[in-house]
Order: C-alpha cells, then structure tokens, then sequence
C-alpha cells in the first residue's frame, strides 16, 4: 500500500486528480472506476479545471440506488453528469452506472458485471469509504459478497446517506452495486478520506483485521493501492 497523507480536503483532492490525470495520458482509452458521495467531488472538479482529453475514457461506477431514475436528483446517474460528465469532453455513451430502474435488479446485476468483463476489466479505480467500512455498497456482512449484486443498505447507511434526501424515509432501501471481486481486480485503486469522523475506520480498514464486518479491509489485500488522506495526521 502507498500512504499519500495530506493537509485537507482540497490538496486531497488535487493529488488524488493528479493520479487519475496521469492514468489517462498514459492511456487514453483507459476503463476508470468512479465513486459518489461527497469525497470526490472536489477530485471531480479538478479533473473537469484541467481541460484534460476524456474522448477515449470509459466509465463504470460503483453502484445506484434501487428505484431512481436518471433524472432523479438523488440518483447517482444524476450525480455524476453533473459534477463530472457534463464538464469534461466523455462520450456520454461510454459512461455507465447501474440502472436503478431495472425492473430485475438481479438481471442488471449480471449485466453490469458482463459489462465490466467485457471492458477488459476497470484500470484505476476510486472509492470513498462509508463509515462503516462499505465501499461502493457493499455492507458490513458475514461474508465478502464478490459480484456486481443486490444489496439491501444498512440502517448507518440509509441515516448517513439521508443528509442528501429530505428525510431518511425517501433514502431507497436497497441498490445495485459492484461486488468486492468486481473492486478488487481493478488494476489500481485510489482510496480517498477526509474530515476526522473518517479517522477511525480507516485506520480500522488499513491497519486491522481483514474481515468482511469491515468490507475495506479487504483493500489490504490488493497488489496495487494507494490512499490519499488527511485522516492520518
Ligand atoms: C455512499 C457511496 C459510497 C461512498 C460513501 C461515502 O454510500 N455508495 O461509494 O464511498 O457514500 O460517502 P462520502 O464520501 O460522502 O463520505
């Protein structure tokens, strides 16, 4: 693992950019993996300031929730084109997320997966972490669920993930996201955490017992990650 400790949010943000920047020059028809939630999105703007070339960029996100579709403001289809794919020059075609409105989110689980298999695998992957340790969904559980499946949120989750809803009742119960296999054959990962209420499950996540209860643990693992944070003082 590479440790790439910063002062805050924002020069994890640039350093964190800087990493998906050089990915891209390398090669310009790299399969990103990208994340929601409030971690990346200052990454997204620095990705968007740079005025770098996406035409060739495939995407594939972690997870959508269960039930919203595209144009819902809440969904994470929504959340990307706005903090990302409108202001960067991707091929809306070549962006892909779950579809939250399957009428079989079991089929579009199987699909997703294909999908990613069919792109040869993700290059670089991002994730944030949930504080209970989740990365994409993939919940605390008895065991490492391995592909793209149908999760039902955890209580934390839903109450976390609420401050983005009016109320914690109209946070949808369940998603389709990524399994642990699926993250963990990225070529690369980038794990990125900020603000000191992260402080303590990262430290459980990089540091401790490699358990599904602790779903990030299973990044200890991976033959290629780095973590860009300023949890760690
Ligand atoms: C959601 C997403 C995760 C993300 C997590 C953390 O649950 N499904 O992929 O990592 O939120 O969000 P934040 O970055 O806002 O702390």
């Amino acid at each position: 693992m590479k440790l790439i400790k910063v002062k805050n949010y924002e020069e994890m943000s640039r350093t964190a950019a800087d990493l998906f920047l050089a990915q891209v020059k390398e090669k310009p028809a790299s399969v990103l993996g990208l994340a929601t939630g409030s971690s990346p999105v200052g990454l997204y703007k620095n990705l968007a300031a740079s005025g770098a070339d996406f035409s060739q960029v495939i995407t594939v996100n972690l997870d959508e929730y269960c039930g919203l579709a595209p144009g819902n403001p809440q969904s994470y289809r929504y959340f990307m084109n706005e903090n990302l794919f409108s202001n960067i020059n991707i091929n809306q075609a070549n962006t892909h997320i779950p579809d939250g409105t399957a009428a079989n989110p079991d089929a579009e689980a199987e699909r997703y997966e294909e999908l990613i298999r069919s792109l040869g695998g993700i290059d670089l992957q991002l994730l944030g972490m949930g504080h209970n340790g989740h990365i994409g969904f993939n919940e605390p559980d008895e065991e490492f669920a391995a592909d793209t499946h149908r999760v039902y949120l955890a209580e934390q989750t839903i109450k976390a993930n609420s401050r983005f809803f009016e109320s914690p009742e109209e946070v949808p119960t369940s998603a389709v996201t990524m399994g642990i296999k699926t993250i963990m054959q990225a070529k690369k990962i980038i794990v990125i955490a900020s603000g000191s209420e992260k402080t303590n499950i990262l430290k459980k996540a990089l540091y401790g017992a490699i358990t599904p209860r602790v779903p990030a643990s299973v990044l200890q693992l991976h033959w290629d990650l780095t973590v860009v944070t300023d949890c760690l003082g």
